[in-house]
């Protein structure tokens, strides 16, 4: 595995995989890495000749008073474990590198996809962070095939919409949420937990499992879903950012479950830590068995 910090290193590093037109994959990443980047990186391995992973903790998607100085970071750590995968180049450039003096072109998705959920919350300065930097990684890397994860299912979304607008020449993977064996998402920010706030925290996996169980019944009301979910928060003593149903493909409120596949996604704050996860429940039938 070469480390390349530089965007000339990256490009000379790339020259020649490219020129051989091998398929190459990208895994964006802040770094920390769980089983759940794994799970990303082990994907882009088993489909692309060339496996690029950038680690960048990118200041532009933090808000004032948000986590960027505390964000967890080990370099060492990473690049042993991306070196384990089997990752071709693990690129790591400075914010100087991605921001340099003067920098003032900004990527954004201006649609309701950015003004709900987080974009309702952490603002809209966080959204237009994360597609600048992801433009600026698929201009750099030029990937045929990019990996993100469904525990961010909104951010796809995002990324989803500006690949399609600004015609970048990439297939996007989305993956699904990696989770511990008690049910909560694997997130770099679950190290602000303490052992008592863990057990707190998994009161967000446990309502959205029991939003599941209610899709599962049948019922045709998104509030039933965003009920079970919030009984199990607040059993917990979790007051939640957001509990919201909403549909998986556009974001757009539904009144009614039709068939078509429901986001319902959490944001809450346990201890330090601001937490997100959600599920994606696609009704099956519509026997709803509170009406009559
Ligand atoms: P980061 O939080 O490091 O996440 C990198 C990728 O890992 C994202 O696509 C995220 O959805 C995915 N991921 C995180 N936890 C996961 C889990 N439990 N299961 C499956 N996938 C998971 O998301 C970002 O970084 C940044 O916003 C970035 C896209 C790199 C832009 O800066």
């Amino acid at each position: 595995m070469k480390i390349v910090r530089s965007t000339s290193e990256l490009r000379e590093a790339m020259a020649w995989p490219r020129r051989e037109g091998k398929r190459i994959g990208l895994v964006p990443t802040m770094g920390y890495f769980h089983e759940g980047h794994l799970s990303l990186i082990r994907a882009a391995r088993r489909d692309c000749a060339l496996v690029v992973v950038s680690l960048f903790v990118n200041p532009t998607q933090f808000g004032p008073g948000e986590d960027l100085d505390a964000y967890p970071r080990d370099e060492e750590r990473d690049a042993e474990l991306a070196e384990r995968e089997g990752v071709d180049l693990l690129w790591i450039p400075s914010a100087e590198q991605m921001y340099p003096e003067g920098f003032a072109t900004t990527v954004e998705v201006a649609s309701d996809l950015t003004g709900v959920l987080e974009g309702a919350h952490r603002g809209p300065s966080h959204f237009r962070g994360v597609t600048t930097i992801v433009a600026k990684l698929f201009n750099s890397v030029q990937p045929d095939v990019a990996y993100f994860g469904r525990k961010d299912a909104q951010q796809a979304l995002v990324i989803q919409r500006m690949i399609e607008d600004l015609d970048f020449p990439v297939e996007i993977r989305v993956l699904p949420t990696v989770r511990e064996e008690d049910g909560l998402a694997l997130s770099t920010r679950n190290a602000y937990l303490s052992p008592e706030e863990r057990e707190c925290a998994l009161a967000i996996s446990r309502g959205l499992r029991a939003a599941e169980r209610v899709g599962d019944e049948g019922v045709t009301s998104p509030d039933a879903l965003v009920e079970a979910a919030m009984t199990e928060l607040r059993n917990a003593g979790i007051e939640p950012e957001y509990v919201e149903a909403r549909s998986a493909e556009d974001l757009s409120p539904i009144a009614k479950l039709n068939g078509r596949p429901v986001l319902v996604a959490v944001a809450a704050r346990v201890g330090k830590a601001r937490l997100i996860d959600n599920v994606v429940i696609t009704p099956t039938s519509a026997n709803d068995p509170t009406e009559p």
